[in-house]
């Protein structure tokens, strides 16, 4: 799997942060910092050689927005989907929450694209709108799509803040061998759990399970019975005292920012952001290989 350029990701960064500003401070479902972030993530996609198509929904009385993008190619009734919400909070520009996982998975499809990836399995990306008021767009993509095409999925990852300031390194605890959530997770979970984790453990760093409980867009997905994983360096919680022996940072919230207006462009660890971009990269390549021809990372 190719090594995702930090600096690509931070590009797509400031570029949330810039468009959050011109509309008004945020990126929120009906507000038009939502659409121009579509109309941007679009732009990269279309000018790749994805397919894209932009499926519009209702909540709240505004037009909610889901991007997807197809990678030509693959196994379309064996489909890996990877996902991050696109959309922030009112209150501001949402660059840990959720431009981080949105440029992260950005980044990989752009760079699925220059290497000309063409794996078993079919990939297909997707964006998210009105997360933040309660996974309106994921579920609404899930509940509408035609039984037999939600069939063809077959797999779905999801990265919903993995820049935090103050980071942990969490995966999703699809297997629940770690007793967090409401239990294991669809059959197949547990791959992806472990494709994430062998990352990690290429480059050192301890991983620790999370809640495994729907609080993300993985959670529509999971009620469907559709295997999912992803990684999360935390939100509002506290760093433990055993966390920072494990992690180092400091007894505070993972992200201080969390939901506030200062969840800005400062608001981002470029370590955590760049491993976390390059787990993305190396459980697409593993995964979408379907009985797996990607080297062992490291
Ligand atoms: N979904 C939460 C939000 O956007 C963040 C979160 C992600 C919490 C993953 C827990 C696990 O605010
Ligand atoms: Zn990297
Ligand atoms: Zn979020
Ligand atoms: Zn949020
Ligand atoms: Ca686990």
């Amino acid at each position: 799997a190719p090594d995702i350029p930090l600096a690509n990701v931070k590009a797509h960064l400031s570029q949330f942060a810039s468009i959050a500003a011109a509309n008004g401070g945020n990126r929120a479902h009906g507000r038009p910092g939502y659409l121009a972030s579509v109309n941007y993530v679009k732009a990269q996609l279309d000018a790749a050689g994805f397919t894209t198509s932009v499926r519009s929904f209702t909540y709240g009385g505004a037009t909610g927005y889901n991007l997807i993008a197809d990678w030509p190619g693959g196994d379309t009734s064996d489909v890996l989907m990877i996902g991050s919400h696109l959309d922030s909070v009112s209150s501001g520009a949402g660059i840990n929450d959720n431009g981080t996982g949105s440029a992260a998975i950005l980044e990989t499809a752009l760079a699925v694209a220059r290497s000309n990836f063409q794996p078993a399995r079919h990939l297909r990306f997707g964006w998210w709108g009105a997360e933040e008021l309660g996974l309106r767009g994921s579920t609404n993509y899930v509940s509408t799509l035609p039984a037999a095409e939600r069939a063809r999925i077959t797999g779905y990852l999801n990265f919903d803040m993995v820049g935090s300031p103050n980071p942990g390194y969490f995966v999703y605890d699809g297997d629940n061998s770690d007793g967090v959530g409401a239990g294991p997770g669809p059959a197949g979970s547990a791959r992806i759990e472990d494709s994430l984790e062998a990352y990690f453990a290429s480059i050192g760093v301890p991983t620790r399970g999370t809640d495994f409980d729907g609080r993300s867009d993985y959670g529509p997905f999971i009620q469907y019975g559709i295997p999912a994983g992803g990684t999360f360096t935390g939100a509002e919680g506290r760093k433990t005292a055993a966390q920072v022996q494990l992690w180092g940072g400091t007894q505070t919230a993972f992200d201080p920012c969390y939901h506030r207006a200062c969840d800005g462009l400062s608001n981002v660890s470029d370590t955590a952001l760049d491993r976390n971009a390059d787990a993305i990269a190396y459980s697409v390549w593993d995964l979408a290989q379907d009985g797996g021809t990607e080297p062992p990372p490291g």
